[in-house]
C-alpha cells in the first residue's frame, strides 16, 4: 500500500469512528429523552388510573372504561418531522412533536368524557396547552374524540423536567369507529373511492346517534 492510500484509509478509519461515537452520543441521548416521555405517560396513565379506582369505589358505574397508552416510535417520528420539513434532532422532537407519548381514555358515555377531562385538568400539577374538540366540531370523515395537549412534571434524580403528553378521550362508540376507520385507511397505496369515504362518514353518524342514545337512557334510569 503506498503512503497516500495508507493515510487516507487512517482517515477514513478515524472519521467512521467519529461518526461511530457521534451516532453511539445522539442514541444514548435520543434513549435518555425517550424515557422522559415514558415518565409523563406513566404518570399521566396512573392519574387517570386512580381516577378509575376512586369511581370504582365510591360511585355505581365507572366513567373509564379503559386506558391506553403508547410510546411514538422512533421510525414514526422520524417520518413526522421529515413531512413537516423539520431536523432531525432532539430540540424538534421536544418543541415540534405534541404526541410522543399518548394516553387514550375510553369512556362510557360522552358526558363522561367531558367530567373525566374537567377532574384531570383539575390537578395542579397539569397545565393544559391545547385542547382540540372533534366532539362538538367532528372532523371532515367524521371523527370524533376530546384532545388535550398537557405538560406534566416528572422528578428525576438532580432535576425536574417538564413533558408534554397527548392525551385522548372519547367514548366506546368514538373509539370503535376510530379504531376501524385507522385500520381500514391503513393500506395508503390502496384507492380510497368517495363513495367509500361518504359511507365511513354515515358510520361515525351513526356512532353518534348511538351515544346520543345512550345518554338519553342513561339520563332515564338517572347514573
Ligand atoms: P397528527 O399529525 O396526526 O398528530 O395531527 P395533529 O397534530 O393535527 O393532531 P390531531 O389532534 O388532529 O390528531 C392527533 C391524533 O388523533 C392522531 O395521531 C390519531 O391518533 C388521532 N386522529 C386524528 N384524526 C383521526 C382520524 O381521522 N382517524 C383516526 N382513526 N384517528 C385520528
Ligand atoms: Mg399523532
Amino acid at each position: 500500500m503506498n503512503e497516500k492510500l495508507f493515510l487516507s484509509s487512517i482517515e477514513n478509519i478515524m472519521s467512521s469512528e467519529q461518526t461511530l461515537q457521534f451516532a453511539q452520543e445522539m442514541g444514548m441521548r435520543f434513549n435518555r429523552l425517550m424515557s422522559y416521555y415514558k415518565c409523563a405517560m406513566m404518570e399521566i396513565e396512573t392519574k387517570f388510573r386512580v381516577l378509575k379506582e376512586e369511581y370504582s369505589l365510591r360511585h355505581d358505574r365507572n366513567p373509564i372504561n379503559s386506558i391506553e397508552s403508547r410510546l411514538k416510535r422512533m421510525q414514526s417520528i422520524k417520518e413526522k418531522l421529515e413531512r413537516r420539513g423539520e431536523p432531525l434532532s432532539l430540540t424538534a422532537i421536544e418543541e415540534e412533536l405534541n404526541d410522543v407519548a399518548g394516553i387514550r381514555v375510553i369512556c362510557s358515555f360522552t358526558e363522561d368524557v367531558y367530567t373525566i377531562a374537567e377532574t384531570f385538568l383539575k390537578q395542579d400539577d397539569i397545565t393544559l396547552i391545547e385542547k382540540k374538540d372533534y366532539i362538538k366540531n367532528p372532523k371532515e370523515n367524521g371523527y370524533r374524540s376530546l384532545h388535550l395537549i398537557v405538560a406534566v412534571p416528572i422528578f428525576l434524580e438532580n432535576e425536574k423536567r417538564i413533558m408534554k403528553v397527548e392525551v385522548q378521550l372519547r367514548t366506546i362508540a368514538m373509539d370503535c369507529w376510530a379504531n376501524l376507520e385507522h385500520q381500514l385507511n391503513y393500506k395508503k397505496d390502496y384507492d380510497f373511492t368517495e363513495k367509500m369515504r361518504k359511507e365511513l362518514a354515515d358510520c361515525a353518524m351513526l356512532s353518534a346517534q348511538l351515544d346520543e342514545k345512550m345518554d338519553e337512557l342513561r339520563k332515564k334510569v338517572s347514573i
